[in-house]
């Protein structure tokens, strides 16, 4: 698997240059509300996979991958214009997740003995990073890169943005690094790294909501999925951990083995997720290579989507609060018609003492890797 090359590569070789072939940008998409310009970056490959991404959240707009037959499709929900972005439309398509990606219990944690208190953007919890100044909604800093590995080259954007200390009411000034890279077999790499002055809660995650079958289609209840987990985070009703993970075995969570998503999702109807929203328990280790994680499937069309990450957990949300909305070129993204598989820690892991730490300190480096591997059969 690739996440090796990439280490290699970012560790002894990345170099950035500004006029690569393979990566069309920066190109102007529109400004903020307060006038601030956004750009975006096209990466290519020899395939004619695309992969579109914006420096509003360091952003991912659309990913054209083809079919068994050959036809691409846009397999990523996202907006035509920068104020679709900035809309009540968004429920974070396509963006960098942070400073800490999911939910937080009542907005509250204590850290070296000091009690912090963030917004509740998600009654009665904090979610996904805040209000204003969460990372999805700043604008990155943007230039190409590239990185070499053993025979390969691989072409892409590098993201930065200094959250300066107390934004969003998180400790210490945060320098993050978010990396997407195109190879040539159609794998798309997202590699993050951070650092900080203070120790700081960090959990980033790419929120891309994914329908194999092309952005915009009815559901993806058909597509089939597997999870290369035995365990999964039970939440209470506000969505928040009530304990230990819990074995999948003989549930409506087992994904060991792939699993049409709507077989049982039903029986979910009714709770405060309204469908699967929950963290799986990956045995993996910050430090080391990425490893399986997920495999996703449509039927239909034949697109398949690998992905493999060195993080803790991945969040399983089958876009349960869509609600309709007007998207890309006119398509309305209806209840399930999109699913995201967010790979990062597991969730309210600053108030959860048996869940893996996700506090940085000073010296530290926060690194995540989660690849995204695309095909078609
Ligand atoms: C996440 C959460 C969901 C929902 C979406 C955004 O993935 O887990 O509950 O809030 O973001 O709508």
């Amino acid at each position: 698997m690739l996440p090796r090359i990439v280490l290699v590569a970012l560790g002894a070789f990345l170099m950035t240059s500004p006029a690569m072939a393979q990566v069309d940008g920066p190109k102007p998409f529109g400004k903020t509300a307060d006038g601030t310009p956004v750009e975006t970056y096209t990466l290519k490959n020899k395939n004619g996979v695309t992969v579109k991404l914006m420096t509003l959240g360091a952003t991912i707009t659309e990913i054209n991958v083809p079919d068994k037959q050959g036809k691409f499709a846009n397999v990523v929900l996202g907006f035509d214009d920068v104020a679709g972005y900035q809309s009540d439309r968004n429920q974070y398509f396509g963006c960098t997740v942070g400073r800490v990606a999911n939910r937080i219990a009542k907005g509250k944690f204590t850290l070296d003995g000091k009690e912090y208190k963030l917004a509740i953007n998600n009654e009665p919890n904090h979610l996904h990073g805040g209000v204003k100044r969460s990372l999805d909604k700043v604008i990155w800093r943007a230039g190409t890169a590239r990185a070499e590995g053993p025979g390969e080259t691989w072409h892409g954007v590098e993201f930065t943005y200094t959250s300066p200390g107390n934004e969003e009411g998180y400790p210490g000034s945060l320098k993050v690094r978010v990396l997407y890279f195109l190879n040539p077999r159609n794998e798309l790499t997202i590699s993050y790294d951070a650092t900080t002055d203070k120790a700081t809660p960090v959990n980033l995650t790419n929120h891309s909501y994914f329908n194999l079958a092309g952005a915009g289609a009815e559901s993806v209840l058909d597509h089939e999925l597997m999870l290369n987990s035995d365990e999964y985070v039970p939440v209470d009703k506000t969505l928040i951990p009530t304990g230990k993970p819990a074995a999948v075995k003989g549930t409506i969570f087992d994904f060991t083995k792939a699993t049409r998503i709507g077989n049982r999702i039903e029986k979910l109807y009714d709770t405060g997720a309204k469908g699967y929203d929950h963290c799986y328990v990956l045995e993996n280790d910050r430090e080391k290579n990425a490893t399986l994680a997920a495999k996703l499937r449509d039927p239909k069309s034949g697109r398949e989507m690998i992905v493999s990450t060195n993080q803790r957990g991945i969040q399983l949300y089958t876009g349960n609060f869509l609600f309709g909305q007007k998207g890309k070129d006119g398509k309305e993204y209806k209840q399930r018609s999109g699913v995201c598989l967010e790979t990062g820690g597991l969730p309210d892991a600053v108030n959860q003492p048996s869940f893996p730490s996700i506090i940085l300190r000073p010296k530290e480096v926060y690194r995540h890797t989660c690849v995204y591997a695309f095909s078609a059969e």
